[in-house]
């Protein structure tokens, strides 16, 4: 008596088995990829972008006297967060006009601070003197202040932060 094979020797088991390992993949791949995904994509994010801070009323400010804001902020770079603080110096000056300068020194990054005595910035790090308008006068630092975009919407003060 001879046994009838199927031609092409896919025998039923063999497709059962076939389909089965099929649909298991499909099923997997449902389940798993949205686990990776959600595991790699804050790799793949940009840093935050840049944004406006609002620092408070124009009207708090005293012509010609420095004002000091601070503030903190979280960055995240991929899965990384970092609270990173900022100092701004809010200067009026006769016009009506704002001077806004970050308060780190243009030398080697540190704070610098607004001396009354000296009537001007002074970093105490290597003696640098900066005057009212930004301008380096004695010391090691290279440049002037470095200064903030800024607006006044409503009386208020804002800076942009990248
Ligand atoms: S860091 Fe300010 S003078 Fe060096």
């Amino acid at each position: 008596m001879t046994q009838h094979r199927p031609k092409n020797n896919l025998t039923r088991r063999g497709f059962v088995t076939a389909v089965v390992g099929f649909l298991g993949s499909v099923i997997s791949a449902f389940i798993t990829l949205p686990g990776i995904s959600y595991l790699i994509s804050p790799g793949l994010k940009k840093s935050d972008t840049a944004f406006w801070m609002p620092l408070g009323p124009v009207d708090d400010l005293v012509e010609g006297i420095p004002k000091l804001y601070t503030f903190t902020k979280t960055k995240r770079i991929g899965w990384e967060a970092t609270g990173i603080s900022y100092g701004v110096y809010v200067i009026q000056k006769p016009s009506g006009e704002l001077d806004v300068f970050s308060n780190v020194c243009t030398h080697l990054s540190c704070r610098y601070t607004f001396r009354e005595d000296l009537d001007h910035f002074f970093c105490a790090c290597h003696g640098g003197h900066f005057a009212k308008d930004g301008a380096v006068l004695a010391g090691p630092p290279p440049r002037p202040l470095d200064r903030y975009e800024h607006k006044v919407e409503d009386g208020i003060i804002s800076v942009h932060i990248v």
